[in-house]
């Protein structure tokens, strides 16, 4: 997804610019550029990668700039559709993230003007508006222009002979670092943390005048605001790979911290309204995209057997097109970046029904927080693999605690209940600790799913939803096709695609189902598949019916997504670097889709 940068200061903006969109690369993008003002306003672009533009760039001195990585949404990949762009007269650089609905419209009248443009994108009548209302205010200009677009943006331009850069949010993010005689501004803080940790938010909005030495913010009806700056405790080096060959590895690795921070005093305060308040809550509706909507699925056994609450589960792309009941569930959704764009609109249109919402989400100022009533906050710190590992451990546990809220504000958990899973819950980071010491043995199993083009990924119950995300996280890493199923659904149709080449991962668990899933995995044997078994330590009706068994701790069956997703992880994992896959960047994905 498309990344900006700009910086105000006294370093060489180049240096400075690539450097922070080199730390958005994991977001994806096709082509970049940046403009930087150094006698006069100097733009350099093209498709590929940022090292092939570092090594062609001139030598530009110049202490201000933009930059900006792309991912292309309208118009094709091309040094054409790559930002910045200039106006006619190139005395303006502007770059954007988020569409313009009525750019066509627009181009029309602005070519009836006279304005001549050079690409297909949407972006480009932006820097053409800014250009017909410019008279000298760069920020004046900027504003007018965005009031005649219709769409979504995070927007940063420049004019020549000007000593700050323009900028201005609605429904994409935008970040600004707050540094001493220099400040710094991107999509995404990852991308400014080596000079900074003190950054502010815009807000829905809202727009700025960003020099070295000063920051001017103005909300949406255009009066100055006051946005305080927030300091992050992330380090650069928690972005880092620290030592692991992929950044999905080491995510993986960090899941015993991450649940950790994820639970960190909410257990405590489970009766004093941790997660939160006493609310009147008669039903629930979990709402997400992706791995977020698996979480939301496990969530909805959470909640319904400990907190006796009817859940209903939404994709967050249908939800938002859907005709809705009338009724008003409390309604969850479950966002890691806090700025896809569906969940937003989902988001949008529960407040619009009346519901109330909460977040539940991994950035913190991210727009879903800002937009909803209640945020829990997961903790999981800064992901950069395209594969939700971390983030999805710990919007399970985000899951738990609701339910552990909910279950005693209905009073359908007593105190016993509450203690024992919190107790099994605070074991959590040892039985991951647990899994990861068998990393070696899976990587091992993995032989027979990394030759395959297709494998099953069965469960059921609350794994079930467990084994979607298994076999999400195959597809995206290792480019395998891998269908997740109910296990009990099989005889209704795919049980004719098995063969000896189709491999399967099974999850058998100690619940009620357990007797089930050992006859659905029994008919898959007899159809040949090979069979990958993933159950409890002393399991051996399990062993005995698979043809390699792995083993994960003995937790109570509600808790068992957890040690299961991490030994699906590293499957994924472990199957994609046997295939040579680019692991952390896989193709066509990105890890914040913050378009429709
Ligand atoms: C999963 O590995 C993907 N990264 C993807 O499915 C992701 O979960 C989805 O795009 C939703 O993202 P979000 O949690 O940031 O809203």
């Amino acid at each position: 997804m498309c990344g900006i940068v700009g910086y105000a200061g006294g370093r060489r903006a180049v240096d400075v610019l690539l450097d922070g969109l080199r730390r958005l690369e994991y977001r994806g993008y096709d082509s970049a550029g940046v403009a930087i003002s150094y006698e006069g306003l100097k733009i350099f672009k093209d498709v590929g990668q940022l090292s092939k533009i570092q090594s062609n760039i001139p030598n530009w001195e110049g202490g201000m700039g933009i930059g900006h990585t792309r991912w292309a949404t309208c118009g094709r990949p091309s040094k054409e559709n790559s930002h910045p762009f200039t106006d006619c007269s190139g005395r303006i650089a502007l770059v954007h993230n988020g569409i313009i609905e009525n750019h066509l419209s627009l181009r029309k009248q602005l070519e009836e003007e006279g304005h001549k443009f050079t690409s297909e994108t949407d972006t480009e009548v932006l820097v053409h508006l800014m250009e017909r209302h410019y008279d000298g205010n760069t920020h004046a200009a900027l504003v007018t222009a965005l009031s005649e677009v219709k769409g979504t943006y995070a927007v940063a331009a420049m004019a020549e002979g000007d000593d700050h850069i323009v900028v201005a949010r609605k429904e994409n993010p935008l970040v600004i670092g707050v540094g001493v005689g220099e400040n710094i501004l991107a999509s995404d803080v990852t991308a400014i943390l080596n000079l900074t940790s003190r950054v502010i938010y815009l807000e829905e909005g809202d727009s700025a005048i960003v020099s070295a030495n000063d920051i001017t913010i103005f909300d949406a009806q255009g009066n100055r605001a006051k946005r305080d700056p927030t300091t992050i405790t992330w380090s650069i080096e928690d972005a880092e790979k620290g030592g692991f060959e992929h950044y999905m590895l080491k995510e993986i690795y960090e899941q015993p911290t991450a649940i950790h921070n994820s639970l960190l005093g909410n257990l405590d305060e489970i009766y004093a309204g941790a997660i939160i308040p006493d609310i009147d809550v008669t039903s629930v509706k979990l709402v997400a995209c992706g791995s977020s909507s698996h979480a939301a699925m496990v969530g909805k056994y959470i909640i319904e057997s400990m907190a006796k609450l009817p859940t209903t589960v939404e994709l967050a792309s249908e939800y938002r097109y859907s005709p809705g009941t009338g009724e008003n569930p409390f309604t969850i959704l479950l966002t890691q970046s806090g700025e896809t764009a569906d969940t937003l609109a989902a988001a949008r249109e529960a407040r619009r029904r009346g519901c109330r919402t909460m977040s539940v989400t991994n950035m913190v100022g991210s727009t879903i927080s800002r937009e909803t009533d209640h945020v829990f906050y997961t903790n999981a710190g800064p992901e950069t693999s395209v594969a939700a590992t971390k983030s999805y451990i710990t919007q399970l546990m985000a899951m738990y605690l609701l339910g552990l809220r909910l279950g005693t504000m209905r009073q359908a958990l007593d105190r016993a209940e509450v203690r024992n899973i919190s107790t099994e819950l605070r074991s959590m980071p040892r039985y991951v600790n647990g899994v990861l010491d068998e990393a070696s043995e899976i990587e091992n199993a993995v032989e027979m799913l990394a030759s395959a083009n297709h494998a099953f990924y069965l469960g059921r119950n609350i794994n079930y939803p467990t084994m979607l995300e298994g076999a999400l996280k195959l597809k995206e890493v290792s480019y395998i096709h891998a269908e997740g199923y109910a296990a009990g659904e099989l005889k209704h149709g795919p049980l004719a695609l098995l063969d000896a080449t189709t491999p399967v991962v099974a999850a058998c668990v100690n619940d009620h189902t357990r007797e089930k899933m050992l006859g659905n995995i029994s008919e898959v044997a007899a159809r040949d598949s090979p069979v990958l078994g993933i159950g409890l330590e002393d399991d051996r009706d399990l062993a005995a019916i698979t043809d390699i068994k792995i083993n994960i701790p003995t937790v109570s069956p509600i808790l068992s997504p957890v040690p299961l997703t991490v030994v699906l992880q590293l499957i994924a994992y472990y199957v994609a670097k046997k295939r040579g896959c680019p692991i952390d960047r896989p193709r066509n994905l990105a890890k914040s889709v913050t378009v429709e």
